[in-house]
């Protein structure tokens, strides 16, 4: 299985705990470093994802939970395409000190292998944009994802295909597909940060409750 990812002092793939990725991102926000590699690298996650969504996603006043926020910049790609009422959760404080104020309407630090604390059926749509990858947000997340979203809502998401098979993210997909939980709209390999040569599944499903 490939191992391919970036990161900017050791190698991502190497990360084994939470506690080592929350440091890991905690460093690499200094001095803005993690938004000054992303233009660098040509990061087209967060653009690809929004360019998706909003094929699906036509009332810009829907209630959006950005999961693993980051510095924000997938807010910063809604809020181009006229979003306004989004919510962020991360594991790093570090990352969340950096979003520009205002661009989301809550913030929250989380781990987002345990449950959310948010109530069932909150959200019209989630957005995970490169957190899954290695050692980062489990397949289990998405179970929880759907539970906080609406019937009928979306959960639009990468996934590094690097971790896609090992860490059981095919199984997980096409049981929530069996299980009729979600209907699978989209789903493809995006180009995520080709300039790197590490590529990520984009997914779009509708919940189904
Ligand atoms: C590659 S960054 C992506 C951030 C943002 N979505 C973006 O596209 O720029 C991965 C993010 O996942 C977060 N993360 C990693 N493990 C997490 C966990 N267990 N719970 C919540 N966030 C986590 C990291 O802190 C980091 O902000």
């Amino acid at each position: 299985m490939s191992q391919k990812d970036v990161g900017n002092k050791v190698p991502i793939y190497k990360l084994k705990t939470t506690n080592e990725v929350m440091k890991y991102y905690d460093e690499w926000g200094a001095e803005n470093k993690y938004d000054k590699d992303m233009i660098a690298w040509n990061y087209t996650g967060p653009k690809e994802t929004a360019n998706v969504f909003k094929k699906y996603a036509q009332n810009k006043n829907i209630k959006i939970f950005d999961a693993g926020c980051g510095t924000g910049l997938v807010g910063i790609e809604l809020k181009k395409f006229g979003y306004n009422n989004f919510d962020g959760a991360d594991l790093s404080q570090k990352l969340l000190n950096l979003i520009p104020a205002g661009l989301y309407k809550k913030i929250m630090k989380a781990d987002l292998n345990k449950t959310i604390a948010v109530n069932n059926d909150t959200y019209d749509a989630v957005m995970c944009v490169g957190t899954f990858t290695f050692a980062h947000v489990k397949p289990n997340a998405l179970e929880e994802f759907i539970r906080i979203t609406k019937n009928g809502g979306l959960i639009c998401f990468t996934i590094n295909e690097g971790i896609y098979e090992e860490y059981g993210f095919d199984k997980k997909i096409k049981e929530l597909s069996d299980k009729k939980n979600w209907e699978m709209k989209e789903f493809f390999k995006s180009d995520y940060i080709a300039s790197k040569d590490v590529n990520a599944w984009l997914g779009i499903a509708q919940v189904i409750k």
